[in-house]
């Protein structure tokens, strides 16, 4: 028996009862960040292996663990992106665009993979929106990255269900020296730690900070405190980053133990989490990162940025129960056509109308059929109002104008006023 076609686990489809909330969300933020000067950029979807290795570092759960990976025909090791800051940053590099010190401030959608276990909130294929800043190093373009996503959560109407946490990593010679004292430490504690912890001491020390192991938690009450380490430059950069967000009225929780993911974080790094979706919390993440550029070949060259998880704040918008009602309705009006002279002339006068209403989401109907089907099909399009087209009103170039949700009675109206009725009715109203 042949097994059924299915989309493979952790990828799903977007179906069209979901993709109103997904236009609204991507349009919202689209207009945002018009508003605040930033410029789309979009990359390819996959690139050569070695960018993330390099960006992302070698020894991460991205790049050990979760990339989809593959050679191509030319045998070259290609991969599915698993986020975007690398692609973003390799484009600006192989395009000059952050030459002679410009300021890009640009940002990006689209499908990341990862290769990860999928529940509630994580998916092997996800959608992120990123921003990415180039060549502005002081902390009012970290604060400007956290005031207009403190915007947008307004703005969808979820801010109460959000919390800000903040960090600071300092520059990589203050995180070097931090990780010596880690590491000291945890050796001196080895048998007290987690086996995984273990193996991070080994690879990415910092990574044991966020353990979710209870008696590592426990030994880390007395590790060595990163804040301890910061050095000058790191400290007065999370100082002014801090004193914007009193003064814009932006709450947050410094967590020292935020450390993200990524190799390629210095100095601030921040999410934001909610408490309302289980274990798949962080909706919005990222930081600043002044090594990366340089690391992958360009002049030095200051970044900050942040990607937020598509999928996550659909889901806190349901959960929260703030989808706008309005986005529901995809059709204005539907028009029914009775006999081929009606479908003809129904036909020209929908055309007519898409001219002179613009705006109007007006279906017509396809596949002839009775009254009683054609109205089915109408009242389940979700329209407004149907318009009625038969012999009689072809004969006085008028068409019947039949509320479906119960405001008001049918009437006939004339062919030259109907634009003008329906750009009142359904448009503006
Ligand atoms: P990230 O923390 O790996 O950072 O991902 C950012 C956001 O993408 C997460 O906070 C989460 O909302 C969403 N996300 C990540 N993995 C999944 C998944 N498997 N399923 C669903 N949602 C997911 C980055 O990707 C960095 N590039 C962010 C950045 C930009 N830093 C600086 N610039």
């Amino acid at each position: 028996m042949s097994k059924t076609l299915q989309a493979i686990r952790g990828m799903n489809d977007i179906l069209p009862e979901q993709t109103p909330l997904w236009r609204y969300f991507e349009g919202t933020v689209a207009s945002l960040l018009d508003g605040y000067g930033y410029r789309q950029i979009r990359m390819p979807i996959v690139e050569f292996t070695d960018l993330f290795k390099r960006s992302i570092g070698e020894v991460t759960d991205i790049v050990e663990k979760e990339m989809y990976t593959f050679e191509d025909r030319n045998g070259d090791s290609l991969t599915l992106r698993p986020e975007g800051t690398a692609a973003c940053v390799r484009a600006v590099l192989e395009h000059g665009l952050s030459g002679g010190g410009q300021v890009q401030k640009l940002w990006y959608m689209g499908p990341m993979f990862r290769h990860e276990r999928p529940q509630k909130g994580r998916y092997r294929q996800f959608h992120q929106i990123g921003l990415e800043v180039f060549n502005l190093d002081g902390p009012d373009i970290d604060a400007e990255l956290i005031v207009l996503t403190w915007r947008l959560w307004k703005l969808l109407g979820i801010r109460d269900a959000v919390t800000l946490e903040l960090n600071s990593l300092g520059t990589s010679e203050a995180r070097g020296r931090y990780r010596e004292a880690l590491v000291e430490f945890l050796t001196a504690h080895l048998d007290q730690i987690d086996e995984d912890s273990q193996r991070r001491l080994k690879t990415n020390p910092l990574r044991v900070l966020d353990t979710k192991h209870p008696e590592t938690q426990a030994v880390l009450v007395n590790a060595p405190k990163l804040a301890d380490y910061l050095d000058d430059e790191s400290r007065v950069h999370f100082e002014g980053l801090k004193a914007r967000l009193d003064a814009a009225g932006i709450p947050y929780v410094i967590n020292p133990k935020l450390v993200r993911g990524l190799d390629y974080y210095s100095k601030t790094v921040f999410e934001w989490v909610t408490d309302k979706l289980g274990a798949q919390g962080t909706v919005c993440a990222g930081g600043r990162y002044d090594g990366l550029v340089e690391q992958m070949g360009g002049k030095p060259t200051p970044g900050v940025g942040f990607a937020m998880g598509i999928e996550r704040l659909i889901l806190l918008l349901e959960t929260l129960e703030q989808v706008p009602e309005s986005i529901s309705r995809q059709v204005d009006v539907y028009l029914c056509a009775f006999g081929e002279q009606a479908e003809l002339a129904g036909l020209t006068l929908a055309e007519r109308l898409r001219d002179q209403v613009p705006g109007l989401r007006l279906m017509v109907n396809a596949g002839a059929g009775s009254f009683k089907s054609q109205f089915k099909k109408a009242d389940k399009s979700g329209a407004l109002y149907a318009l009625i087209l038969g012999d009689d009103e072809l004969a006085q170039q008028v068409v019947g104008f039949k509320p479906l949700r119960g405001q008001g009675e049918q009437q006939n109206i004339a062919w030259s006023a109907l634009a003008d009725h329906l750009a009142t009715c359904v448009v503006q109203g």
